[in-house]
């Protein structure tokens, strides 16, 4: 049983988190001006400045003592040679793997994957390439140009995010389409868009069991057979990304037109494997491998670099600092480039998914507090919305500011106002502006006293607010790949000092059981013109509601 804050190294940061309280950032940053040298770090293709942070040098020194104690680094190295590092699953997460570029061979019960990676990798290419090329043609002979991924959660979330923000370096005659919602309006809204002569479907599920994308694939395959499309040409309009070959098969999709990948892939570490598929038919085979070689870099400084040098595990030590010492709830992402729109979504299965537990690997209880709510939307939009909370509010929300030195747009001065105003917000939530500074601005703008006295405190920011900035020079499919990666040992160094199992998911399970025993009582209870009594009060009573006034409707 763990009780991290009976170890020596953890009873060290309590108390030292209590001297580290009494300065600020700006003291920090005037009594040293080397602080932007001392903390800083570089790792495939970014750059990290954490300078804007609570800590000393003795802060970093203990903080990666305790990642030392917590055995980090062994840790990383039993994920990285496949041993069963999700033992409730009993499982490698091997998504290092699907990325790894070097000729060694990487075992699971004996057997080398990397064949096998290897070859799902060519049979994709070969078919992305059919298909850029408009030499995979659908049923009246026309070439593709709008392809649907149906899937959901890591069969989604990941080859959406990573097509959004490679989208200047996509296929011009291809659209893409992702429908993950079990909500008929997601699916039915894009049908309206595509034909189905034209349309290719890739139904992307790792068990091909879950609800929503079934549902989705069948009305897509259903549509798809009310054309003038018969049986026989399913198969050059529905291809499947998964692990589950029988369950394909059953679903009316030809396993010849499956590309596999293997259970020690866990479903939101997937987007390096067949659930890819998306984002190398959007950028090409060659792009995807440059998209494999930037998280291969990541992979490879996370593996070698020391605790203290390593930018995944630096991250991860930080947050860890702000949940358990500072007691920080949640992490802002704020993506200063619209391209990564949708990265804090995929950041909140990636991080919540994996450390939102309670329970040591043992099974025995956490005594502290593990994976913060992740949340955020790209700068400078976020500004004009939750800032305020920021600046102002009363939580501490340390927050991740990213950045690329370059637009893939160039236009105007759009890019310099942009990093502007990413370089102004991390600096006016470091340094905040004091009530004595508010007084003296308002006197010299000409402000009557009384107007001042009144507004003084409204317009002063505390500051002390801690950030990072993670600066590239242009996002690409290699800074992209290798930013992924990041978070993902981020989140795993972080699950390795709590000691908890970052790649299972049982906490969704529940939800799942209790919306299939739902909806067989909701048909049940219509059918036999019933109401359900066989849940609390709330539910039945909103069961009954719904079938009641769906009822009046029909
Ligand atoms: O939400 C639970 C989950 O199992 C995720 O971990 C996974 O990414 C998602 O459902 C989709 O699962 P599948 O790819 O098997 O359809």
């Amino acid at each position: 049983m763990t009780n991290l804050p009976k170890t020596p190294k953890w009873a060290a940061l309590t108390e030292h988190a209590t001297e580290q309280k009494n300065t600020t950032l700006a003291a920090r940053f005037k009594a040293d001006d080397q602080r932007f040298e001392k903390f800083q770090l570089n790792a495939a293709g970014w750059f990290l400045d954490f300078s804007k942070n609570h800590i000393s040098d003795e802060t970093v020194v203990k903080l990666a003592e305790l990642a030392e104690a917590q055995n980090v680094s062994a840790k990383f190295n039993a994920m990285f040679e496949g041993d069963v590092v999700n033992p409730t699953e009993g499982r490698a997460a091997l998504h290092s793997a699907l990325r790894y570029q070097g000729s060694d061979a990487i075992k699971v019960d004996g057997d080398d994957v990397m064949p096998g990676i290897r070859s799902v990798l060519d049979r994709m290419a070969a078919f992305a390439n059919r298909v850029r090329d408009g030499e995979w043609l659908g049923f009246s002979g026309k070439r593709i140009t709008d392809v649907v991924n149906v899937g959901i959660g890591g069969s989604d979330l990941g080859p959406l995010m990573a097509t959004e923000a490679l989208k200047p370096f996509t296929h011009e005659a291809l659209n893409l389409h992702f429908v993950s919602n079990v909500d008929g309006s997601h699916m039915v809204s894009t049908l309206k868009k595509v034909n189905p002569e034209t349309t290719l479907f890739i139904v992307a599920s790792k068990t091909f069991t879950t609800i929503e994308t079934l549902t989705n694939a069948t009305t897509a395959k259903d549509w798809f057979l009310e054309s003038k499309a018969g049986e026989q040409d399913v198969a050059k309009h529905f291809v499947a990304l998964s692990t589950n070959a029988e369950k394909v098969a059953a679903f009316g999709i030809d396993t010849n037109n499956m590309f596999e990948f293997w259970d020690w892939v866990g479903g939101r570490y997937s987007l390096w494997s067949a659930i890819g598929m998306p984002l190398m038919l959007a950028i090409g085979p060659d792009g995807f491998t440059r998209f494999l070689e930037g998280a291969a870099a990541m992979d490879e400084h996370a593996k070698n670099a020391p605790v203290r040098e390593n930018m995944p595990v630096t991250l991860a030590l930080l947050t860890v600092w702000y949940s358990n010492f500072f007691g920080a709830t949640s992490h802002l992402i704020a993506p200063y480039d619209q391209y990564l729109h949708r990265f804090p979504a995929y950041l909140q299965q990636l991080t919540m998914e994996s450390n939102g537990k309670s329970v040591h690997v043992d099974g025995s209880s956490v005594s502290v507090s593990t994976g913060p709510v992740v949340w955020g939307e790209p700068g400078t939009n976020g500004q004009h919305a939750y800032f305020q909370l920021l600046h102002q509010g009363t939580h501490l929300i340390p927050a991740d500011f990213i950045l690329a030195a370059e637009s893939c747009n160039p236009c105007g001065n759009h890019h310099e106002l942009l990093i502007a105003n990413c370089l102004a917000q991390t600096e006016a939530l470091m340094q905040g502006k004091s009530t004595e500074d508010v007084v003296e601005e308002m006197r010299s703008a000409g402000v009557p006293n009384d107007k001042i006295e009144s507004l003084k405190t409204h317009r002063t920011f505390a500051g002390n607010r801690p950030t990072n900035t993670l600066l590239t020079q242009r996002l690409d499919a290699y800074t992209l790949g290798s930013l992924i990666a990041l978070y993902e040992h981020k989140v795993f160094a972080e699950a390795a000092i709590w000691d908890i199992n970052p790649f299972d998911q049982w906490g969704v399970e529940l939800g799942k059981q209790l919306a299939t025993t739902i909806y067989n009582d909701m048909q049940d209870a219509v059918k036999d013109g019933k109401s359900v009594t066989s849940h609390d009060s709330s539910t039945n009573g909103l069961i009954n509601r719904i079938n009641a006034s769906r009822s009046r409707l029909a």
